[in-house]
């Protein structure tokens, strides 16, 4: 198992990011788009890498989620990938253990939009599915995401910060997807 670095978008070389587009491009079958890989910047990669390859890679990066009209200092995780052909070895948990250990340590919740079908390997590492209504808070007010509710997965990392996912849960605004 490569064992993964951790970089701010800023440590990362030109080439090295045009890898993780690359990479991110040959991941999501759905596409990945200009939109997707912005948010997925300004934050810290976690990347594993063989030699020139790009092997895997997610980002976390900060957000600001209202629960219950409480803003919580959030780390969104973003861009969760692995290349197709070293897949079922380990390295998402291995990336996600990394991603996770930032949550713990750096802010008051974790987050993500679990595609499709993945849904189980975030529910097997703790991550609780959302079960209320998720909303994004856009400059003309706070607005609905019901196409979000069930994709929406949270991870608790203190007492101090409980959780009760029947609440609200608001986003804040970006451009394309807002979850
Ligand atoms: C989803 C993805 C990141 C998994 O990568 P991977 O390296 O094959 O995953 P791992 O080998 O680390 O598997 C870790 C665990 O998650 C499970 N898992 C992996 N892919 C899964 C999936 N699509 N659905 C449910 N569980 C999955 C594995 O069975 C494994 O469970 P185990 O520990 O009980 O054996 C990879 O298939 C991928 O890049 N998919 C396309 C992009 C994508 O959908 N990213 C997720 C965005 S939310």
């Amino acid at each position: 198992m490569i064992r993964p670095r951790i970089a701010h978008t800023c440590q990362l070389r030109p080439a090295e990011l045009s890898q993780i587009r690359r990479l991110l491009d040959r991941a999501f079958p759905g596409g990945f788009d200009d939109a997707d890989w912005d948010h997925a910047l300004g934050g810290l990669h976690i990347v594993a890498a063989d030699g020139d390859q790009m092997v895997a890679h997610a980002a976390v990066v900060q957000r600001q989620l209202v629960h219950d009209n409480r803003v919580i200092r959030t780390g969104y995780v973003e861009a969760l990938a692995v290349e197709p052909s070293r897949r079922g070895h380990g390295y998402a948990a291995r990336i996600m253990d990394e991603a996770e250990h930032i949550i713990r340590v750096a802010y008051q919740l974790g987050a993500l939009s679990a595609s499709e079908g993945v849904e189980g390997l975030y529910l097997s590492r703790g991550w609780l599915a959302w079960q209320g209504p998720t909303y994004v808070l856009t400059p003309a007010g706070i607005t609905r995401t019901p196409d979000d509710d069930d994709s929406t997965f949270v991870l608790a990392v203190s007492a101090k910060t409980p959780v009760v996912v029947t609440g609200t849960l608001a986003c804040d605004w970006r451009d394309g997807d807002p979850w």
